[in-house]
C-alpha cells in the first residue's frame, strides 16, 4: 500500500469525468488499497479516484467518526433515491483550507459493487449522505465549490463558528449543527 499525492484544485484531471471500472483486476485493487490508506493519512471523510489522478469511478468513504474505522468501498456508484434536504460547511482534501455550505439531500440511496464485484447497496443519512453526494461529484468533475451557497469560509472562520454555535447550546444532548460542521469540513 501507498500514500499517493492529492490532486490540488486547478489541475486539469479533476474536472474530468470517470470512466466506470469494468474488470476488478489487481491494478484496481491497488488502487483501492491506496485510496483507502491515502484517506486515513489525511484523516478525510471522503476520497474519490480522480483525487488521485485516476479517472476510474471509484470513492472511498468513512463518514463514521470512529478511530479506525475500515472506509467503505464503492465502485461505479450510483445514486437511486434521495429525500430531504440538509446543508453542511464542506471542505474538500483537493481544496484544503476553505469550506462552504452546500445543500444536499438527507438521505440518498447508493448503489454500487464491493471491492469484490459484489453488488452492495447503502441507505446513508447525515454526513454519510453528504460524503456520497460530494464524492459522486467529483466522478463527474464537479467540486463542491460549484455549489456553494453564498461565500466560501477560512479554517479559522469556521472554528469562530463552532465557538459561536457551541456557546449557543446549552444542552450537550441538543442537536449540534457544531459536531456536523467540524465532521463535514474533511470530506
Ligand atoms: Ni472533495
Amino acid at each position: 500500500m501507498a500514500i499517493r499525492m492529492i490532486c490540488k484544485d486547478g489541475e486539469a484531471v479533476l474536472r474530468k469525468k470517470s470512466k466506470p471500472v469494468g474488470r476488478i483486476n489487481d491494478r484496481v485493487t491497488q488502487l483501492i488499497d491506496d485510496m483507502v490508506e491515502t484517506l486515513k493519512d489525511a484523516n478525510g471523510v471522503g476520497l474519490a479516484a480522480p483525487q488521485v489522478g485516476i479517472l476510474k469511478r471509484i470513492i472511498v468513504i468513512d463518514a463514521s467518526g470512529e478511530e479506525g474505522a475500515e472506509p467503505i468501498v464503492l465502485i461505479n456508484p450510483e445514486i437511486t433515491a434521495r429525500s430531504g434536504a440538509q446543508s453542511y460547511y464542506e471542505g474538500c482534501l483537493s481544496f484544503p483550507g476553505y469550506y462552504g455550505d452546500v445543500g444536499r439531500p438527507e438521505a440518498v440511496t447508493v448503489a454500487a459493487l464491493d471491492r469484490n464485484g459484489a453488488r452492495v447497496e447503502y441507505d446513508a443519512e447525515g454526513l454519510f449522505a453528504v460524503a456520497c453526494c460530494h464524492e459522486i461529484d467529483h466522478l463527474d468533475g464537479v467540486m463542491f465549490m460549484d455549489k456553494v451557497k453564498g461565500r466560501l469560509y477560512s479554517a479559522e472562520e469556521i472554528r469562530q463558528m463552532r465557538e459561536k454555535e457551541a456557546e449557543k447550546a446549552d444542552k450537550p444532548d441538543k442537536p449540534d449543527k457544531t459536531e456536523k460542521t467540524e465532521a463535514a469540513a474533511k470530506a
